[in-house]
């Protein structure tokens, strides 16, 4: 009997086909049976439905027939293919499922990750981090750490991929982020020239709340910085270039709005005086603390060099305590230090970054909430993503 599998193709059946083999009652009896063993249950009338008539129906075939035969008839039906032996993966361009690349004998241990250095040999255009490799050409992508033989595929697999667009450390991205800010602002609170006039260069405000802002400003920058130093264990290593550009002109286009008007030579402090300013600053002070120790908290819960997400859950530490209520406390808790920013320099602009902070970290948060229920089924039903009991 010929397989009818052409590792070239996958099945096509619109197409007709040759006969290419006996019908399965002749099957049976090539292979001594008079009838189909009843194991083959279910899973045999699905087969007979959607294999074509050339195919034996799924039971256990003698080696020699089955080595070919249980390989087709394990990429129709989906099933898991065997274990153990090598297996054959094609990628498919997801747009255009144009095949890119067949790559023949792969361990079936092997990892997404590594299937993606096999595929970067014959395209090194696209280097690893580039790509995206999926199951389905709209579905999510597969993790590197994702094992061929544990996907739903059979012992042929099919990829699509995607091309993820030149990549940029997440390291290099979030440093860029975060001094273009810092830089920016001093640049205005030490008025350099050009900015306010020549008679202003390089002079000093007479209000103590410009310069407690400054501190503040640069302090949540300089967190941030090192934070991303030596604090955050990230999962991905890159992401790409392009949203570098939308980022930073986020990041610096308000940084130098806020500044340009908080340290304006007309700038006048808030109206409650020092009593708002105080409020304000604990506010922000009490902001700062909380997000920064539940960055502690999520990185401990991610052993060094593991991509492992854990659900978060409070510690001896107050301030984590919020996680009873939400699902990203720090998004909670950086929102919350922008609003006391608001309220001690009371300035529109800083009001409306924060609202602006607030609108994109609640989508993140409403969408890091729904990952957290998909995927771990004993999650607090009390948490929301960011506002206790609202949001
Ligand atoms: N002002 C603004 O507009 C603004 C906007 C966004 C962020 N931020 C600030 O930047 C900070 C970091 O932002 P982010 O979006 O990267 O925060 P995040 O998604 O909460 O992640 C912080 C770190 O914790 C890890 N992590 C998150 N959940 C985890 C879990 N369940 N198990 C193990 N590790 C987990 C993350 O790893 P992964 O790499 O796997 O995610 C990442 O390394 C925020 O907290 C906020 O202070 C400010």
């Amino acid at each position: 009997m010929i397989c009818l599998w052409d590792s070239q193709n996958s099945w096509d059946f619109s197409k007709p086909r040759e006969p290419c083999g006996p019908e399965p009652a002749e099957a049976w009896a090539a292979l001594g049976l008079s009838r189909p063993p009843p194991e083959a249950g279910p899973a045999l009338h699905r087969a007979r439905r959607e294999v074509p008539p050339c195919l034996p129906p799924r039971v256990s075939l003698p080696p020699v027939l089955s080595r070919r035969c249980v390989h087709s008839k394990a990429s129709v039906l989906g099933d898991p293919a065997p274990r153990g032996r090598p297996q054959e993966v094609e990628i498919l361009d997801a747009k255009t499922r144009e095949k890119l690349c067949f790559l023949d004998k792969v361990e079936p241990h092997a990892t997404i990750a590594e299937i993606k250095n096999l595929f970067t040999k014959t395209h090194p255009q696209w280097y690893p981090a580039r790509q995206s490799l999926r199951l389905d050409p709209k579905g999510k992508s597969l993790k590197d750490e994702d094992v061929l033989q544990k996907l739903p595929v059979g012992t042929t697999a099919t990829l699509y991929f995607r091309d993820l667009g030149a990549q940029i450390s997440w390291v290099t991205v979030f440093l860029t982020e975060y001094a273009g800010p810092l830089f920016i602002y001093l640049l205005f609170y030490f008025r350099v020239p050009f900015i306010y006039g020549h008679k202003y260069d390089f002079t000093s405000s007479r209000h103590t709340v410009v310069h407690l802002a400054c501190i503040c400003h640069s302090f949540h920058y300089i967190k941030r910085l090192l934070e991303t130093l030596f604090v955050h264990r990230f999962s991905h290593g890159t992401m790409p270039l392009r949203n570098i550009f939308k980022n930073c002109t986020y990041y610096w286009g308000f940084a130098a709005w806020m500044a340009y008007y908080i340290n304006h030579p007309l700038y006048t402090p808030p109206t409650y005086g020092a009593q708002q300013v105080k409020l304000a600053l604990a506010i922000f002070v009490i902001c700062q603390l909380g997000n920064f120790s539940i960055h502690m908290a999520l990185r401990d819960l991610r052993p060094a060099g593991s991509k492992t997400r854990k659900i978060p859950y409070p510690t001896k530490n107050p301030f984590t305590w919020l996680f009873l209520l939400v699902s990203c406390p720090n998004y909670t808790y950086e929102v919350g230090s922008w609003i006391g920013f608001a309220i001690m320099t009371q300035c529109l602009p800083v009001a409306l970054f924060s609202l602006v902070g607030f609108t994109q970290m609640t989508i993140w948060a409403k969408g890091k909430h729904r990952s957290y229920l998909k995927e771990f089924r004993d999650y607090p039903p009390l948490r929301m993503p960011i506002i206790p009991f609202l949001l």
